[in-house]
């Protein structure tokens, strides 16, 4: 460790310790979810199970609730529920990452972990250079820098980032984020017999085709990976314009399933959908795990949207991660589903069978920290579900439309998100405390929001418009 890395991590620890009473006394302080000790988190980085043990890194800046020279936080679980912080993996110590440790992703090789991470440089004029840098760990906890492993590739500006890196067929593929000269958002591909020395291969996919039109100046945080038969590339893409239900978000964050040639390094794709229609999802990143799973962490929040009028910020902190999701496709859609080992969650139950409810009726329960299964849903015109008097869950069996309506923190008005939903038969809601995550027809779709209810307000309501029947179980976490 050099000495300016040991000071930066020094002052990264002392900035937690000095606000951990501050940033703990926030009632908006989630319980079960990754969150930092400090500062603000963005990306979820180097997912991965390594010697049985899940690492988590995050994209993190002690010092302020904004964004600039990220760190590499560190969180590790055996069991996706409970989760240890561990010491800083990275700080931007080196000349080649002096402006922040940008996001990446991990793999493991011959029994190392092996940290790939962009490098983030801005000049005295605020020009940025960007290098794919490399560190490597023998025990999962201290990382050894190597550099700069692949260089900016011409026909490209210096938004390029977020190397996200696999094996395939006894070769290593890492694809990166980018942005074209012409402004054209990309995701480039890169191929290494070795991990050190990277070969520029093209682009995989891209804005400006035939097939997409305009899509977007810049693509963030690309994975790409096999799952049930298909390649599956996420992205996201900044720079789409709203288009009905769709792209409401600042940027946004979605997939193409396809097939990807080796040979030529090219994805044949169907259109992009995006993974989660509430309005804080952003940067997912996924791993395969040692059960053959593909997990995903995401984000909860948008980059430049609000988040200078965040409730959280007098506190010192700012955002967090979403619970862990299991992918798997089915009828050509990428499902979510919260992890199984989330029932370890589980406190008290409440079970109530076969409600059923006229227009006008409610059926009323509370909870702060809590988990609600509405099964065999069976709903005719209107459903709703107001939550802790802040954020309201609707479907229109008619109009066949799924809303969130949260009341903005931003402006204190409702804001909505909405998607097309043929058929409402089951929801699964998380609720953390100042945080949502609704799973519809078991993954089908996912609405994912921060909301900022009166602090102590626990009341969940569920009310029909028309008729609704349907058997609720609800535990507290
Ligand atoms: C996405 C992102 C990445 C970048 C990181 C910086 O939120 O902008 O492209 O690597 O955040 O923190």
């Amino acid at each position: 460790m050099t000495k300016r890395d040991a000071e930066l991590k020094e002052a990264a620890y002392l900035e937690a310790e000095m606000n951990k009473e501050l940033v703990e006394s926030d009632p908006y302080r989630l319980k079960h979810h990754i969150m930092p000790p400090v500062g603000l988190l963005n990306d979820p980085n180097g997912f991965i199970q390594w010697k049985g043990v899940y690492h988590l890194f995050y994209q993190w800046m002690p010092f302020k609730t904004g964004h600039g020279a990220k760190f590499w936080g560190h969180y590790t679980s055996q069991d996706l529920v409970n989760w240890k912080h561990e010491p800083i993996a990275l700080a931007p110590s080196e000349w080649y990452e002096k402006n922040g440790c940008y996001s990446g992703s991990a793999v493991d090789a011959f029994g190392k972990m092996h940290l790939f991470y962009t490098g983030n440089v801005k000049d005295e004029n605020g020009e940025r250079e960007t290098y794919q840098c490399l560190a490597v760990s023998e025990d999962g906890l201290h990382f050894e820098k190597k550099g700069v492993v692949a260089e900016l590739p011409e026909g490209y500006t210096a938004h390029f980032r977020d190397p996200k890196v696999w094996e395939h067929d006894g070769k290593w593929y890492m694809v990166v984020g980018a942005q074209t000269t012409d402004l054209k958002g990309r995701t480039a591909i890169f191929s290494s017999e070795d991990l050190m020395k990277w070969t520029y291969l093209g682009d995989v996919a891209g804005s400006h085709t035939e097939q997409l039109g305009e899509f977007g100046y810049m693509w963030e945080c690309p994975d790409l990976f096999h799952l049930d038969g298909k390649d599956i590339l996420i992205v996201s893409p900044q720079g789409l314009k709203p288009q009905g239900m769709l792209y409401q978000n600042v940027y946004q964050s979605g997939y193409f399933s396809g097939k990807l040639d080796y040979e030529s390094a090219k994805l044949t794709h169907g259109d992009f959908t995006e993974l989660d229609r509430g309005f804080d999802f952003y940067a997912p990143q996924t791993t395969e795990d040692e059960k053959g799973r593909r997990l995903l962490f995401a984000w909860m929040s948008v980059p430049d949207q609000a988040e200078d009028k965040h409730p959280t910020i007098k506190h010192k902190w700012i955002h967090n991660m979403t619970f862990p999701r299991k992918l798997s496709m089915h009828g050509g859609k990428l499902i979510q589903k919260p992890v199984e080992e989330l029932e370890a969650l589980r406190k008290t139950e409440e079970a109530v069978p076969g409600i059923r409810l006229q227009a006008g009726e409610q059926h009323q329960t509370a909870g702060t920290v809590s988990e609600l299964k509405l099964e065999n849903l069976a709903v005719r015109s209107g459903l709703s579900i107001s939550i802790k008097n802040n954020a309201v869950l609707h479907y229109s069996s008619e109009e066949k439309v799924f809303t969130l309506t949260r009341t903005s923190y931003a402006d204190g008005k409702p804001e909505s998100r909405q998607c097309m939903l043929e058929h409402l038969s089951s929801l699964h809601v998380f609720v953390d405390t100042s945080s949502i995550e609704v799973f519809i027809n078991d993954g089908e779709e996912v609405f994912t929001a921060r909301f900022f209810p009166e602090p102590g307000e626990k009341s969940i309501m569920v009310s029909a418009e028309g008729e609704a029947a349907f058997d609720l179980k609800k535990w507290e976490l």
